[in-house]
């Protein structure tokens, strides 16, 4: 290994600048050349790159986004932009890969690695938390506290107003964010996609909430919820069956996915950065590095691909009691 590649790909997420910081310092630290590609793989298609050394990663460890910017590639996935992108590392001496994003990245880096034979290593970049084989992925903590931080000030205003608010918050496939965000705002219910709550059983709590004397809620929802109806269809839903709620919705959006990263992302960000490219030293290939417990891990990147990472269902007796 003499000169690997780094590239950020798939929505971006907090820590992600941190992450190329720490692949270009520790190919710094063992005398490797770095170089950044821009744009995920449409820029390895493009051939713009960038040799990068330990200064040119100076002041990004606390900025959100990523500075390598991020695209999802169409062309990438066709065999004629794959070779494209080849022909490009090749030209420029790149000899392994280090691939920072979610699930769709790392099938592009496994069928790229099929095909031409170049090292690659993962490391899991998504605000979603939903990649096997890692209890955390960068973003993730910064996320929840963004989330929970405008959900704090979202309840002042319900609160004041008697109302129920529906806060929906990212998670295409997976109910981390609402669940683990939806207990620390202290969520009335959370929806999420891996548990279908039924609208009954919605009511009948929401029913119950107000017997009980709660003159306000919040309700967590994940954009990925399977409950049938979208948020604003909710609503309306429950206006229509319990006329002694004031609804209101709240999207929360691509917020979610900004700002500086907190310390956890930014410490992870730099361990797992260290690891990628060590384990690329070290000769190995196609592995995914992550952290279980407080170790660093490495997990075959099919296993990751195809493995679910799985809620924590406790979490879900844990809100249900925090509501009585
Ligand atoms: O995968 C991360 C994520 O933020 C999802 O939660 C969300 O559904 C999706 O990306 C949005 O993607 P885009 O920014 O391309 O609209």
């Amino acid at each position: 290994i003499k000169k690997i590649g780094v590239l950020t790909s798939g929505g971006d997420a907090p820590g992600m600048n941190a992450a190329i910081r720490s692949v270009v310092r520790t190919c710094a630290y063992h005398n490797i050349g770095c170089v950044g590609i821009y744009r995920g793989y449409q820029g390895m298609i493009e051939g713009d790159f960038k040799e990068m050394g330990p200064r040119s990663v100076n002041n990004i460890v606390n900025k959100g986004g990523t500075i390598l910017k991020s695209a999802r590639s169409r062309e990438f996935m066709t065999p004629e932009g794959r070779k494209k992108a080849f022909d490009n590392i090749k030209k420029a001496e790149i000899d392994s890969l280090v691939v920072i994003g979610g699930d769709g990245s790392f099938t592009g880096a496994e069928v790229f690695n099929s095909e031409f034979d170049i090292p690659v290593i993962g490391i899991p970049g998504t605000i979603d938390n939903d990649i096997f084989g890692t209890s955390f992925t960068l973003g993730y903590d910064t996320a929840l506290n963004t989330v929970i931080d405008v959900i704090d000030k979202i309840r002042d205003t319900a609160s004041s107003h008697n109302r129920l608010f529906f806060v929906e918050v990212m998670g295409r496939d997976a109910g981390h964010i609402a669940l683990n965000a939806g207990i620390g705002a202290g969520a009335e219910e959370i929806l999420i996609p891996e548990s279908d709550l039924g609208l009954e059983r919605l009511l009948d709590s929401l029913k119950k909430s107000k017997l009980s004397g709660k003159s306000s809620s919040i309700v967590v929802i994940a954009e990925g919820d399977k409950i049938g109806k979208n948020v604003f269809e909710l609503k309306d839903y429950v206006e229509s069956n319990l006329p002694e709620y004031d609804v209101r919705v709240s999207v929360l959006g691509h917020m979610q996915r900004g700002g500086a990263p907190s310390c956890f992302d930014r410490v992870l960000a730099s361990r797992l950065g260290v690891r990628a490219v060590e384990t690329l030293l070290e000769g190995k290939s196609n592995f995914m590095v992550g952290i279980l417990g407080d170790k660093i891990t490495l997990t075959p990147l099919e296993q990751a691909i195809k493995g679910h990472s799985e809620i924590d269902r406790e979490l879900l007796r844990v809100s249900e009691i925090m509501s009585i």
